[in-house]
Parts: structure tokens; sequence; C-alpha cells
């Protein structure tokens, strides 16, 4: 059975309310591609005025707390994300990882605490560039994935992003054959720990994907969507990538 595609953008610390006039109209061309799915996860203060605007939408979060609630200044739980009407959450993106520490651990916990406020969960990994110009991109990449994903991970809630985290916002993505071997490497670990299941868990790429080379990337093996960050804040950057999934 095909797989379908999963679509999702991540405007990481950008938009103000003025710009859900972009999600007004992502919203009100997503249904020309009704074999794609669309997310959009937005920051936190967005999720409850865009829900409720667009309820054809998959809104989402960006980051939620492993707790669900408690003395975390400054922090969002998973259960606020879904009473604002997020439908899923991004866990351990790289720039999370990079700047606030987060491990492995953490991020598995993260995940696990979408799943208990039924939000889905996108979960990244991604070697930096000194890791592959070492050779251990795979290696790196594997072990993320082990220690992020909890044991009860499965293909209803959770995917994957593979995101290189030299190609994140820099205009440069690996080759294809690269894109080949990970997303390939990615599949057999999750069919190993998890049977069958693992092979219908979405593995998305992300880093520097647009409207001139989506096609070519999605066409790839085990590449069943892409986490887009740049080219999410504009319908006219984002329809093109929703375009080339259909
Ligand atoms: O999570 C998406 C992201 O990190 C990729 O960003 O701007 O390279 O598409 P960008």
């Amino acid at each position: 059975m095909k797989m379908r595609k999963l679509i999702a953008g991540n405007w990481k610390m950008n938009g103000l309310i003025a710009q859900l006039d972009d999600v007004e109209e992502i919203a009100s061309k997503i249904a020309i591609y009704p074999e794609v799915d669309t997310a959009l996860c937005i920051p936190s203060t967005l999720i409850r005025p865009a829900a409720g605007r667009f309820p054809e939408m998959a809104i989402g979060g960006q980051d939620c707390h492993m707790a669900s609630s408690g003395a975390h200044t400054g922090c969002i739980s998973a259960i606020m994300l879904a009473d604002a009407g997020a439908r899923l959450t991004i866990v351990g993106h790289s720039e999370r990882r990079a700047a606030q520490g987060e491990s492995d651990a953490d991020v598995c916990a993260k995940a696990l605490a979408a799943r208990s406020a039924d939000l889905s969960a996108i979960v990244c990994v991604g070697e930096t560039e000194a890791e592959r110009d070492a050779g251990q991109a795979e290696a790196v990449v594997l072990g993320q994935l082990a220690g992020s994903l909890p044991d009860e991970a499965t293909s209803e809630w959770v995917s994957i992003a593979y995101e290189p985290v030299w190609a994140i916002g820099t205009g440069r993505i690996p080759s294809i054959e690269d894109v080949a071997a990970m997303h390939g490497a990615i599949r057999n670990a999750l069919t190993s720990r998890f049977g069958t299941d693992g092979a219908a868990i979405r593995i998305l790429y992300g880093g520097s994907m647009n409207g001139d080379n989506a096609k070519s990337l999605l066409a790839v093996a085990n590449v069943d969507g892409g986490l887009i960050g740049g080219a999410s804040l504009k319908a006219d950057k984002f329809l093109p990538i929703v375009e080339a999934a259909a």
C-alpha cells in the first residue's frame, strides 16, 4: 500500500497574528491535494487562533514539556497544546537539542507526553556536519533514533524527521544517494524494533526543502514527506512542496 505523504511546516520563532493570512491561503488550497497530509507547527501563541479559524488544517506545536503541569516557568505542556487546538507537536528538533541541551531521553519523554495528550509526534534526528565528515552520520542518527523513540511508538502517532543539521536553513541538501542511504537505514532500524508497523512509520526529510528540490527528494525510497522550515512561512513557497508530494 502506498504511504500517504506528510508535509509539515515548522515556523520556528516566527509569526505574529497577521501571518495567519498565509495559513488561510494554505488552508483554502490543501483540499486540492487530498492525497497529502499537511500540518503547520506554529508558535504556541498562534495555536488557539489558528486552530479556531482553520479547523480543516492540522495545527501543531514545536515542543512540549515532558510533565503535564507544574513549576516549569516559561514551558508549555502537551496537554496545553492539545487544549489550544493542536493535533501534533515536533519533539527533539536539533535547535532544541543544541540550545536547550535536550537529550535523547528527554525527547523520548516528550514524545510520550505528546501521546498522553492525544497528540501525534514528529521526532527529529540528524547529524552535524562534523559528524558526517567523520563518517559517523548513520551511527549518530540511529543512536538518536534508538534513544528518542519510546517502545510505545506506533505509526498511528509517530513520524520521524531526518534533518541533517548542516542542511537546515543553509540552502544545502545531501545527495539523493545519501538521503536514500539514511532513510533506508532508519527504515531498517524501525522494522527491526517495531516489526511490520515499523514499515508504516513515516520518515520525513527536513533541511532546505523547497519547491525546486521537493519533487526529487520526495521521490526517494522511504522519504514519506517533509518537515519544512523557511519555505513554510509563505503560502506561495509551501504550497508547491505540497503539490510535489501529491
Ligand atoms: O524543522 C524544519 C527545519 O529545521 C528545516 O528548516 O529552513 O532548512 O527548511 P529549513
